[in-house]
């Protein structure tokens, strides 16, 4: 992976998985946020892909103050294989109109397979916005299934990282050991 920046320290990469503290995480936003803006880009609506982007996008909304709406969108079925393809259990629906002629930044906390992103924007084009910008928190250097549409030209990666399975602190059960393990690198105490 590219070396973090030395404030991204809690950052650690144990036996082929990435542990990432909510300080790291925080940072990371920080970080995409001022390249969002550097960009020219002026966000009027936050988008969410659920769940990964929810707290994310929150975070995001500290620098970049503009109201969130969100997706649910799954591409993993109950037995955490990939689904035939995404599918949305949860859309904006009656507030699709709020999207005509807006600059919308979708936000998600991974760009794995890129499947579930083609489908969000797809889906999001066919409202009618302004813009659509994409931050995502990482960006998984790999072949990727889906593509970007070509009619979407900002694009943000926080990091981009190997191919590896990240372990976000919002999917731990033990927060103080996850955090202890993405601070020191060690597995075990
Ligand atoms: P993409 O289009 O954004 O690349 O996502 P993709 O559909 O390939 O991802 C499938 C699911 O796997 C997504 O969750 C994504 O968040 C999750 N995922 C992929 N790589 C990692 C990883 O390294 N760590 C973690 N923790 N999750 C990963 P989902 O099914 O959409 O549901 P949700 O978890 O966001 O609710
Ligand atoms: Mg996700």
């Amino acid at each position: 992976m590219v070396s973090p920046p030395a404030h991204l320290a809690h950052f650690s990469d144990i036996e082929g998985k990435y542990f990432l503290s909510y300080e790291h995480i925080h940072l990371s936003v920080k970080a995409l946020a001022d390249r969002v803006c550097a960009s020219g880009f002026t966000p009027d609506l936050i988008v969410a892909i659920g769940s990964g982007g929810f707290i994310p996008a929150r975070i995001l909304k500290t620098f970049i103050p503009r109201p969130i709406l969100t997706v649910g969108i799954s591409y993993y079925g109950p037995d955490n294989k990939p689904a035939a393809s995404p599918r949305a259990i949860q859309w904006i629906d009656e507030v699709e109109k709020k999207l005509a002629g807006k600059n919308l930044l979708l936000v998600d906390e991974v760009d794995d397979s890129r499947v579930t992103l083609e489908y969000c924007l797809r889906e999001l084009l066919q409202h009618g916005p302004s813009q659509i910008a994409v931050a995502v928190l990482h960006n998984k250097k790999k072949e990727k299934k889906g593509r970007i549409p070509a009619e979407v030209r900002l694009y943000f990666a926080g990091e981009e990282i190997d191919d590896k399975w990240i372990c976000y602190p919002w999917d731990a059960r033990d927060i103080v050991g996850h955090e202890r393990i993405a601070r020191s690198g060690i597995l075990s105490r």
